[in-house]
C-alpha cells in the first residue's frame, strides 16, 4: 500500500487511513507477531507492520502521525496495530482511552518463566549475556529472584494488569492464551473473531500446523505455507537449572494467582 489511497474495485469507495478499533497491547515474548500475522488473514482487518510504539515512545509525535502509521482501510474494515510494549507502559491505558474509550484490546499471555527465557534469548542476540541463571536470581544459593531484571518484571502480569483495568472495563480486553495460539490458532482466532466482532472467516484449512521447527503453525497463503520468522522467532532456549525454575515458579504463583482472579481465566502455568 502506497501514499496514495487506492480505490476498491467495483465501487467508487476509497481506502483511508483511520485510527486503530482494536489493539494488541503485548505480552513481548508470548506470540503477539503471530497473532498480528493471523488476523491479518480476515477480510475485513488490516494491520500495521512495523510497531508504532506511540502509546509509549512516540506519544510526542501527536495523534496525526500515528493514524499515518495505520494501514489503509475501507469502511467495513479495522485498522489493528501491535506494540508490546504498551502492557507495561503506566501511561498507555489512559492515554489509549482519551484517544477511544471503546476500543478493544487484546493481550495474548504466555507462561512467565518460559517468557522470560525467551525474552533473555532474544536480548542474548545483541549483546553477550551471562547465564540465564546468573542473570535471573541475584544469589543462586539464596534464590533471591532478580526483580530489577526486566525480562522478569515484564512477567508479574497482575501488576501491569491493574494499570489497565483502572481504566478498562474487562469486557474491553480478550485475552489469548499463547500456548493454544500454537497448539490450535483457529480456535483461538474464532474467538477473537468474536470479540472484534468480525464475521467468522478464520478457519483451520488457513494453518498448516507444526509447518516451523515441527513445532509452530504457519499460514497457507495460495497454496504455500508462509511462516514467521526464521530467524526471529521460535529461538533455541537454553536448558535452565531445574532448582532456578522452581525458584522462578514460586516467586511468580501469588501474581499468577492474581492475574487469573483479575482476568477470570485460569491458565494452570504451575
Ligand atoms: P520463542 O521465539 O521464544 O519460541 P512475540 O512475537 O510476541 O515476540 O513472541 C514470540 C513467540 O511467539 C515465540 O517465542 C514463539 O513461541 C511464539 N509463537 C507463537 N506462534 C508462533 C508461530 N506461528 N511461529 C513462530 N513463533 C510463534
Amino acid at each position: 500500500s502506497g501514499h496514495r489511497p487506492h480505490a476498491r474495485r467495483n465501487t467508487s469507495e476509497v481506502a483511508v487511513r483511520r485510527l486503530p478499533k482494536a489493539i494488541i497491547i503485548g505480552v513481548k515474548k508470548a506470540g503477539t507477531r503471530a497473532l498480528l500475522e493471523f488476523l491479518r488473514i480476515h477480510p475485513n482487518v488490516e494491520c500495521s507492520g512495523p510497531e508504532p510504539h506511540y502509546f509509549d515512545k512516540n506519544y510526542n509525535m501527536g495523534l496525526e502521525w500515528y493514524r499515518d502509521r495505520m494501514p489503509e482501510t475501507y469502511s467495513d474494515q479495522i485498522a489493528i496495530e501491535k506494540t508490546p510494549g504498551y502492557f507495561v507502559t503506566k501511561e498507555a491505558p489512559q492515554r489509549i482511552y482519551d484517544m477511544d474509550p471503546h476500543i478493544k484490546l487484546l493481550l495474548v499471555v504466555r507462561d512467565p518463566v518460559t517468557r522470560s527465557i525467551s525474552d533473555y534469548c532474544q536480548a542474548a542476540t545483541k549483546h553477550t549475556l551471562q547465564p540465564y541463571e546468573s542473570m535471573a536470581l541475584l544469589d543462586e544459593s539464596l534464590g533471591l529472584v532478580n526483580t530489577s531484571w526486566s525480562a522478569i518484571k515484564i512477567g508479574v502480569y497482575s501488576r501491569h494488569m491493574e494499570h489497565w483495568l483502572q481504566v478498562f472495563p474487562l469486557a474491553q480486553i480478550h485475552v489469548v492464551d499463547g500456548e493454544r495460539l500454537i497448539d490450535d490458532p483457529a480456535s483461538e482466532l474464532a474467538k477473537v473473531e468474536q470479540f472484534l466482532g468480525l464475521p467468522k472467516f478464520i478457519t483451520p484449512s488457513h494453518f498448516y500446523l507444526r509447518g516451523f521447527k515441527g513445532k509452530f503453525p504457519c499460514l497457507i497463503k495460495r497454496g504455500k505455507p508462509h511462516c514467521l520468522g526464521e530467524k526471529t522467532k521460535g529461538r533455541e532456549h537454553p536448558v535452565v537449572k531445574e532448582a532456578v525454575l522452581q525458584r522462578l515458579q514460586d516467586f511468580y504463583r501469588p501474581f499468577n494467582a492474581k492475574f487469573y482472579q483479575q482476568v477470570g481465566q485460569n491458565f494452570d502455568w504451575n
